[in-house]
């Protein structure tokens, strides 16, 4: 019975001990390389609530102008490490890090870090739509008047370029004075992503951005993704395999806090090196 647990866990007894398990995955990482610097880098990184390390060691890049998905069972520290990115867990009471994160090589948790202008740099969409109770053109309007005086007719030219690029200009043209509640949930989580996008944010962080959206409504959001790839750069958080599979360039397979396997979406579907990637997108566990 004292290995029970052993077998439990799909990563064995090194688990801890070993956050890139596969060595052969390690040696991929480098011929995986983008040809840019990375947008977004982690070396060594954890993240703990008081005693208990959520985020284990974590190596790994998060290539410019693409889509990094992050897949993994509930609770292994994917919104952990996500929401690092812009310093939301600073919100946390007893959560700490170690390690390096870093936003074009600078670390996001530098003392003298301006966190203001970080989350203006790194956007984030969550779970559930989360509009503000404003008309439309005030929820997108919101940040750009944040920053400080900016003319009328300069305002809505941000606010119109915004909902188009969020591939819904057509939907509200009409209604802009109206409230963001009165919406469906598809259109309250693209004017989420209208309004990250109004701050001209470089990099956009995504949890598990369609969990609450019907099919319909999450096709659009996952070509929406598919616009935005190239001009920024994209992590996203998702249960579920065919979106990371359709959306993303490279994937990263998080077990208990460790990043089990880093790589080209392709491979990681096609070609998992690590039994445990390949057993939780068969749906073997998790
Ligand atoms: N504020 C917190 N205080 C203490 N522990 C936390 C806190 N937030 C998360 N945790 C713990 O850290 C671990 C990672 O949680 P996290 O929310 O990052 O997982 P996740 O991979 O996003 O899971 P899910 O897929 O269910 O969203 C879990 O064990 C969780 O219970
Ligand atoms: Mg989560």
């Amino acid at each position: 019975m004292e290995n029970s647990k052993e077998k439990i866990s799909p990563l064995g007894r090194d688990a801890d001990r070993a956050p890139s398990v596969c060595a052969d995955v390690k040696a991929r990482r480098t011929d995986d390389t983008p040809p840019s610097e990375p947008a977004v880098s982690a070396r060594g990184f954890c993240v703990n609530y008081g005693s208990f390390r959520a985020v284990k060691n974590v190596d790994m890049d998060f290539a410019r102008g693409r889509v990094t998905a992050i897949i993994g069972p509930s609770g292994c520290g994917k919104s952990t490490f996500l929401r690092c990115i812009n310093r939301m867990n600073d919100f946390v009471d007893g959560c700490t890090t170690s390690g390096l994160l870093a936003l074009d090589g600078v670390n996001i948790f530098h003392k003298r870090l301006d966190v203001v202008e970080l989350r203006r740099r790194v956007g984030m969409v969550f779970q559930r739509p989360n509009p503000f109770p404003k008309s439309i053109y005030d929820n997108i309007a919101y940040g750009v008047r944040l920053r400080g005086r900016i003319a009328r007719s300069a305002l809505d030219e941000i606010v119109e370029s915004s909902l188009r690029r969020a591939a819904l200009w057509d939907e509200v043209k009409d209604r802009l004075s109206s409230s963001a509640l009165g919406l469906s949930g598809g259109q309250q989580q693209r004017l989420c992503i209208a309004r990250a996008l109004a701050v001209k944010p470089e990099v956009l962080l995504m949890d598990e951005p369609c969990s609450a959206l019907d099919p319909k409504s999450t096709a659009r959001v996952e070509e929406l993704i598919g616009a935005l790839s190239g001009d920024y750069t994209i992590a996203i958080v998702t249960h579920n395999m065919q979106q990371a599979s359709r959306v993303s360039d490279f994937t990263a397979f998080f077990y208990e806090g460790n990043l089990v396997e880093f790589g080209r979406t392709s491979d990681i579907f096609t070609n998992p090196k690590c039994e445990a990637t390949n057993d939780y997108i068969t749906g073997r566990f998790g």
